[in-house]
């Protein structure tokens, strides 16, 4: 299998795509990573041990390392938790007991950094929440980036609307700066945003189905009813969509998906400010500052959709 490490703020979908982790044979998950996002990152941190406990992992073999509490520029947007979207626990208030075990003794960073260089081109790193960890270890080791097998990034909104505001996708929003870092830090990128994800979703009767199904259905369930009641507010939908289980998807077939290659860069500053921006030219802007330098990397812009969905659904 191979190795992975899931940088993550859990958050209702990022707890389905931590969970597809344990039934999915393909990848032996090796650590979690918390930051903020959907919550603030000390709660993130709680959550992810609950989900190493639910999921039956060691927390010696699944360790769980707390990252970043600020974007790098510090104090700026991003002190805006997501309560609206999955509840003021981060799993739809469900009330959940505390985690038996605490978080390891090093930060998200130095983690990853350690990890991907005790097992060099052997570690895909999934990251889905806003990028600081993921920037704060390619500062720790600028060579990281081609150490890691692949960094698969959940962000952004390339030729649609965002969902923090029209132009910005909420984790590069969230720190917008490490996400410019870091999508131009490394070949070995696969990124997909809203491009795809909104796309792929359970209805609000998929996910009754879900109910007593496997070891994680009536879980999935019940986390899933506020971040379901979002959804009709908001979009008038009945049903969810599935933005970090879907990266978990591209991670175990990425064949599913229709991948594009360019260069990619964030906005940083002013109405725009967290816009991913992709240049899917064939060839290229002729020297043009800022991003003929730039790696050329995967983005996703479709995939089979209902393939996906069903892969989510199994795991
Ligand atoms: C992303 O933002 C978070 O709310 C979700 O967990 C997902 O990672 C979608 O924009
Ligand atoms: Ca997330």
């Amino acid at each position: 299998p191979r190795l992975l490490i899931i940088d993550t703020d859990p958050g209702v979908d990022d707890a389905m795509a931590i969970l597809m982790a344990a039934n999915s044979p393909e990848v032996r998950l090796i650590g979690i990573t918390t930051v903020y996002g959907n919550v603030p990152t000390a709660l993130a941190t709680q959550n992810a041990l609950r989900l190493v406990e639910m999921a039956g992992w060691a927390h010696q073999d699944v360790p769980v390392a707390q990252g970043a509490a600020r974007s790098l520029k510090a104090g700026t947007d991003m002190e805006r938790i997501a309560d609206f979207v999955h509840g003021a626990d981060g799993f739809g208030d469900v009330g959940l007991p505390p985690p038996r075990g605490s978080p390891a003794d090093c930060s998200a960073a130095e983690f990853i950094v350690r990890t991907v260089n005790a097992h060099p081109g052997r570690v895909t790193v999934l990251a889905l929440a806003p990028l600081t960890n993921i920037a704060q270890a390619l500062m720790l080791d600028p060579a990281l980036g081609n150490k890691w097998a692949e960094l698969v990034v959940l962000g952004g909104a390339f030729f649609t609307n965002g969902n923090v505001n029209p132009s910005a996708e909420a984790n590069i929003f969230g720190d917008p700066d490490a996400a410019d870092l870091v999508l131009g830090a490394t070949p070995r990128l696969r990124v997909l945003g809203l491009d795809v994800t909104t796309h792929c979703r359970l209805s609000g009767a998929d996910l009754e189905a879900l109910k007593g199904r496997g070891r994680f259905g009536s879980f999935v369930r019940d986390i899933s009813q506020f971040y379901l009641g979002f959804h009709k507010e908001w979009y008038d939908l009945d049903g969810i969509m599935l933005h970090d289980p879907t990266a978990m998807a591209a991670v175990l077939r990425p064949e599913l998906f229709e991948w594009r290659s360019g260069a990619v860069r964030v906005a940083c500053e002013g109405v725009t400010k967290g816009h991913t921006v992709m240049d899917a030219s064939p060839k290229g802007f002729h020297g043009h500052h800022g991003w003929a330098e730039r790696p050329r990397v995967q983005v996703a812009l479709g995939a089979r959709r209902e393939e996906v969905v069903e892969l989510i659904r199994q795991r």
